[in-house]
């Protein structure tokens, strides 16, 4: 299969969809790969990293979109990529077709195979190509809310890990899932004192377990949380129910409660966000005070350790990217339930349920899509 790789053209994106490893163990399998000239140069790949794995270079995405069987990336295409897309050319990438009926339109307008990352699944149910995501934001959560707790960034000017005879900040992180657990583990390691809120009685059960000396658990209630929030130099937001905007768990009420300068750090914000004074901020431009308490609210927090999350998408795509590729699609899929989950649209008509229901649009069923032309 001859697989291509174009540059990212999202604003603020520096993940490319390949890494120069996984361009080798393509090669390896026999297949070819061309990745577009400085396609890596935002994850600090250069172009000798890429030929030096056997891939080959193209100057233009034209080209590679013309030419190669499977496309892999990072973001949705854009309204320009999607235009190079074509029939019976296969897409792997992140899709979010859901809230995004004009590139849903485009996407079986160009008769492509779709598979989005995000609907990915594994046998315990988790996401496996959205997780680790989930794992560099909640590991860069800590790291930007110490950074906002700074004095010169308006914060209340406390370190993580105080110093001896000081007592270490106090952070709370809402939700207990991956960001959560993740958040919670870098923060600790900061010196912090730690309390992870959740309502899932079995996750507190696995945290208290797995991190019972590390950091504490409490189930999440508005009393809890209102009572910790109070005493918080951090808080940071990590909810998630799946499917629905976040829940808001903090008012702008209870800010005049909190200290001044305290930081709240928003990972939610790409489900709307789980603090009612959260609004999307950018990396250009990532924290706001309001009533003197500092905002952290980026949605693409990933984008700021862009060569990290590279290879930590690259790590979890790997597998399924080689499947795709020896197998072709319909066989990777029949092969792998988990996989064929991941199919969003094939040959003009959608396959997710989910997405048909947001956009009001008719389904095929993924197992007929496998046997369709
Ligand atoms: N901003 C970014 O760059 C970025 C990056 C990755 C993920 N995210 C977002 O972070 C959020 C968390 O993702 P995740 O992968 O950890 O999800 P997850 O499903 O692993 O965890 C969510 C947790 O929230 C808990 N929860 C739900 N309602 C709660 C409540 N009222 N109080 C306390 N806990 C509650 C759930 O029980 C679950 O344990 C999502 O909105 C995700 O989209 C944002």
């Amino acid at each position: 299969m001859k697989i291509g790789c174009p540059t990212e053209i999202k604003p603020q994106e520096f993940r490319v969809g390949m890494t120069p490893d996984a361009a080798r163990e393509a090669v390896n399998h026999g297949h070819d790969v061309v990745i577009q000239k400085g396609a890596g140069a935002g994850a600090g790949f250069t172009d000798e990293d890429y030929t030096s794995a056997g891939a080959v270079i193209i100057d233009t995405p034209e080209e590679i979109f013309a030419t190669a069987d499977m496309i892999v990336k990072v973001k949705e295409p854009q309204a320009g990529e999607r235009k190079m897309l074509r029939e019976g050319q296969l897409l792997f990438t992140y899709l979010h077709l859901a809230p995004d009926p004009e590139q849903t339109k485009d996407l079986l307008e160009s008769g492509c195979t779709a598979i989005a990352y995000e609907t990915v699944t594994d046998d315990r149910g988790g996401l496996p190509l959205l997780a680790p995501m989930s794992e560099v934001a909640g590991r860069l959560a800590p790291q930007v809310g110490a950074w906002t707790l700074q004095k010169a960034n308006g914060g209340r000017g406390v370190l993580m890990g105080g110093v001896p005879g000081v007592a270490p900040a106090k952070v709370v992180v809402i939700g207990g899932g991956v960001v959560g657990t993740h958040a919670a583990k870098i923060a600790a390691g900061m010196g912090a004192d730690v309390t992870v809120l959740d309502r899932s009685l079995p996750r507190l059960k696995y945290l208290d377990d797995v991190f019972g000396g590390t950091f504490k658990n409490q189930y999440s209630t508005a009393g809890a949380t209102a009572e910790l929030v109070r005493e918080a130099d951090m808080v940071i937001g990590a909810v998630l129910i799946p499917g629905a905007a976040a829940p808001k768990l903090i008012s702008r009420a209870q800010l005049s409660e909190m200290k001044p300068g305290a930081a709240l750090v928003d990972v939610a914000i790409d489900q709307g966000g789980c603090f009612e004074t959260s609004r999307a901020t950018t990396h250009a431009d990532p924290i706001y005070e309001v009533d003197g308490v500092m905002h952290y609210c980026v949605a693409n927090m990933p984008g700021a350790v862009a060569r990290t999350s590279t290879q930590a998408l690259g790590n979890a795509t790997l597998p399924f990217m080689l499947n795709l590729a020896d197998k072709g699609w319909r066989q990777a899929c029949e092969d792998d339930p988990h996989l064929l989950n991941g199919l969003n649209v094939h040959a003009g008509r959608l396959t997710y349920y989910a997405v048909g229901k947001a956009l009001g649009l008719d389904v095929l069923s993924p197992n007929l899509a496998l046997k369709a032309a």
